[in-house]
């Protein structure tokens, strides 16, 4: 036995290494069918490291105090060593976050992967987004620029809205200041953290308990290899897919570090050029927008002209997700297989959430911006609304026992 095996079953006599390393990648057997779309989970998980590595570097040089926060973030883009690579990196993985796990949820969409037996795991990946929102919220309140400090106190008046002695509760203070920005620190650097990585062990847990789904929606668990047991269109995690997501990280790194060095403000969508001014209460900007991956939600809280609705309509667009495992009725799971009907809705809901989008970084004024955004809210819920009608109605087409190549 070679020295490496008896410090592994020394080990394993005492914690379960092997087996867990067996249970979930080498002989997890995941279905032989997945396609680009399943690249964004384990992209998701490397997007995470980046960030808490990252996120880590940058507060050994921040001051998280209202007089200095600014100037320390401009400390670490100009003095620190390699500070602006650290920082760009933080900042770009913090959209990149986004993109990724927008993808994630679009293939969950999809392929129905929030259908029985996976609605646990769509809902702890709804817990992560809900934290994840939360984390980018307060994150961008840190380096204390003029977008920092208007967008927190917009938001956070929204709450005024429903309770003002909650907005005051959140706030610490009648305005946002240096007792919003030490709590929204300490949230961002290491309570939302620990949730987050807590919320993905087990959302990765919960996955394995039930098995994955793929393209095709079928259950590979139901057609396994009678000596075996194994599912005969399962494969071994490791080394079968850690190879093919080495090539989605591989592709992903060149992406990501295209915009790091080349575009790392991405055109103001990335990083907001009003963010290179340091925050002044005394001077509201004349147009405060959050960043992209808010502005969908955000065009959605504006089209409604009662502010209390509004708040309303915007909380519902995000947790309404959370009902769609008994939202949706069709027989089939993936769109493969859906009719004309359902395709026609998800193609509806995807441009809707896109013009959105766009809207919520408009200027409100514009004769466009509100008449859009309310047609586009209205078919964005209908989409939910309308889900248990025509998923039952639609025509869908028969599911092979097998998966497809
Ligand atoms: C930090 C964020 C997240 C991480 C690290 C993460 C990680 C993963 C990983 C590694 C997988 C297995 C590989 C794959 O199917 O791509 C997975 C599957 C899944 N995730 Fe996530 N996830 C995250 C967020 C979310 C969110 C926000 C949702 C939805 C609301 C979600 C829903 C799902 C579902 C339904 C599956 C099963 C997919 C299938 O088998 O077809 N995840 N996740």
């Amino acid at each position: 036995m070679s020295n490496l095996a008896k410090v592994v079953g020394w080990v394993d006599d005492r914690f379960p290494l092997t087996s867990t390393w067996k249970t979930h990648i080498s002989e997890y057997y995941a279905p032989k069918n997945f396609n680009f779309w399943y690249y964004f989970g384990s992209l998701a998980m490397l997007v995470l490291v980046i960030q808490l590595v990252t996120g880590i570097f940058l507060t050994m040089n921040y001051k998280p105090d209202a007089r200095y926060a600014f100037a320390s973030v401009e400390y670490i883009m100009r003095d620190v060593n390699y500070g602006w690579l650290i920082r760009y990196m933080h900042s770009t993985g913090a959209s990149m976050f986004f993109v990724v796990v927008y993808l994630h949820m679009v293939r969950g969409l999809m392929y129905g992967s929030y259908r029985k037996p996976r609605e646990l795991v769509w809902m702890i990946g709804m817990g992560i987004y809900l934290c994840l929102m939360g984390e980018a919220f307060m994150g961008y309140l840190l380096p204390w620029g003029q977008m920092s400090y208007w967008g927190a106190q917009v938001i956070i008046s929204l709450f005024d809205a429903i309770s003002p002695p909650l907005a005051l509760w959140i706030r610490g203070d009648y305005v946002v200041s240096d007792a919003t920005l030490n709590r929204f620190f300490a949230f961002h650097v290491i309570a939302l953290p620990l949730v987050l990585v807590g919320l993905v062990l087990v959302h990765i847990v919960a996955l394995h308990e039930v098995g994955s789904n793929n393209p095709d929606g079928i259950e590979i668990k139901k057609n396994k290899d009678p000596k075996t047991g194994i599912p005969l269109d399962g494969i071994n995690f490791h080394p079968y897919y850690t190879v093919k997501d080495l090539v989605g990280v591989s592709v992903f790194l060149a992406i990501f570090s295209a915009v790091v060095f080349f575009a790392p403000e991405m055109g103001g969508y990335f990083l907001e050029a009003n963010n290179f001014i340091p925050a002044d209460p005394m001077k509201t900007p004349p147009h405060i927008a959050p960043v992209w991956y808010f502005t969908p939600f955000y065009a959605i809280l504006r089209a409604v002209p009662q502010k209390q609705l509004g708040v309303l309509a915007m909380g519902a667009a995000v947790v309404i997700f959370l009902a769609l495992p008994w939202l949706d009725r069709g027989i089939v799971k993936s769109i493969r297989y859906r009719g004309n009907l359902y395709k026609t809705a998800f193609g509806i809901f995807i441009v809707s959430f896109l013009i959105l989008g766009y809207m919520g970084t408009q200027d409100p004024n514009l004769w466009y911006v509100n008449p859009v955004s309310r047609i586009c809210s209205i078919t964005y819920f209908l989409f939910f609304l309308a889900m248990p009608i025509y998923t039952r109605l639609d025509k869908t087409r028969q599911v092979p026992d097998r998966v497809t190549e």
